[in-house]
């Protein structure tokens, strides 16, 4: 057994949270063994007063937690409880017999790399849950997901947002909400906190920017479950999260662990090699979650004293190109515009701001959301897409 493993695998699992009191498993004394190899992760924990909801909320956060090194046919947790006696007495563990081993409860996880649709869970409160994507960094995926959540509350709909990237979590700041610290319901589910009457909830509201992002990793299987199902969202039309950059195999955890109606892959013009994206599709494929389509963002500049003219300054019509070879749709071409990222860097989001109303970034945003509203509830085509987009999910 390699050391380093082990002490990798113990680090991860020691943060992994116990969702009935907050605190970790490793704090309560509920650890009793983890065997770790190449080959296979056993883990075993005491279970006494741990419902089987859970429970699955545990299995779903060591799934997490391990992703890296482990797929789900290699985990297996074992739980025992002290009414086991002939297994588990007192505060010693002594290991079991054959035959007393088979009375251990014993649960195989089947999120992670898994089987697709085996235990995803379902956010509560939300009637929707959206999710927004790009294959790589700094193409604009958190202001999309903020300013598509103000787009939609336009339309008179009720969205939360969730802010799911633990290592460049940006919505205190797009919210100017960098001090806010969420508080919990009587039932320990988390409050999201209010921004311009958007509900959200972020990675960045609890841990200290200053903290390296290496020590973030092992908090995430244990945090991750809380973010994505012990947040006390209320009666929302959408839910729109925003994962991390990438395609990797943290993000094929959330995405496989969470029942997400729809994805948004986000890109520039000239980001967008045709294979990036089909790793990015591929990702949503895999688990069955649909992809509603693409989103090319910075896709030309309006400057404010020629507003007929379009610089195309990354490359013209790069995603459109792509989302056509695809066979995906492409939802909308968003401008650059220096006031949406002045707005962004202030905490003042574009789409929140009236004064903007009929501005190429502002109109790209509505049609954004008109055409998410539509992938949902069949509305008829905006006129403006007319003959743009093909039909969805055809
Ligand atoms: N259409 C736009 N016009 C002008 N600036 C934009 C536009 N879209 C995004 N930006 C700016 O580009 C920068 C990157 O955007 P953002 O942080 O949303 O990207 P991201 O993909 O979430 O990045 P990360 O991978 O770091 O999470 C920000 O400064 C943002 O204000
Ligand atoms: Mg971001």
């Amino acid at each position: 057994m390699s050391e380093n493993l082990l002490e990798n695998i113990t680090k991860l699992l020691s943060v992994i949270i116990n969702p009935q009191n907050g605190k970790t498993l490793k704090e309560e004394g509920r650890i009793l063994e983890i065997k770790a190899d190449q080959n296979e992760l056993i883990f075993k924990y005491k279970r006494d007063g741990i419902t089987p909801e859970q429970k699955k909320s545990i299995e779903a956060s060591i799934s997490n937690a391990v992703s890296q090194y482990y797929s789900h046919e290699k985990i297996t947790v074992l739980t025992v409880s002290e009414n086991s006696s002939d297994v588990f007495t007192g505060k010693t563990f002594s290991p079991a017999p054959v035959s007393a081993e088979k009375k251990v409860e014993s649960a195989q996880i089947k999120t992670g790399h898994g089987p697709v649709g085996a235990n995803k869970k379902r956010v509560q409160g939300a009637k929707k849950v959206i999710a927004v994507s790009s294959c790589k960094g700094g193409v604009g995926k958190s202001t999309v997901a903020v300013n598509l959540a103000f787009a939609l509350k336009n339309l008179g709909k009720k969205v939360g947002l969730l802010d799911a990237d633990i290592y460049g979590p940006s919505m205190p700041m797009l919210l100017n909400k960098r001090d806010a610290k969420p508080g919990a319901t009587p039932d320990k589910k988390i409050l999201p906190i209010d921004a311009y009457g958007i509900p959200f909830i972020s990675f960045g509201l609890f841990i200290n920017e200053k903290d390296p992002v290496i020590w973030r990793g092992p908090m995430l299987g244990g945090v991750l479950n809380q973010f994505l199902f012990d947040v006390a969202w209320e009666d929302l039309d959408y839910l729109i999260i925003d994962l991390p950059p990438g395609t990797g195999d943290m993000q094929l955890s959330m995405v496989q662990a969470t029942d997400i109606d729809g994805a948004i892959v986000v890109s520039t013009p000239q980001d967008v090699a045709i294979l990036d994206s089909k790793k990015g599709l591929n990702m949503f494929n895999q688990v069955k979650i649909p992809v509603l389509g693409m989103v090319e963002n910075m896709s030309y500049f309006v400057p404010e004293d020629a507003p007929t003219k379009k610089y195309f300054i990354f490359g013209e019509s790069g995603v459109r190109k792509a989302a056509g070879e695809l066979n995906v749709e492409l939802l909308s071409e968003i401008p650059l515009e220096m006031a949406l990222r002045e707005g962004s860097d202030k905490g003042l989001p574009y789409m929140n701001e009236k004064k903007y109303e009929g501005r190429p970034v502002w109109n790209a945003y509505m049609l954004l959301a008109k055409n998410i509203e539509k992938c949902f509830n069949g509305n008829e085509s905006p006129e403006e897409s007319k003959g743009f987009f093909k039909k969805l999910f055809s």
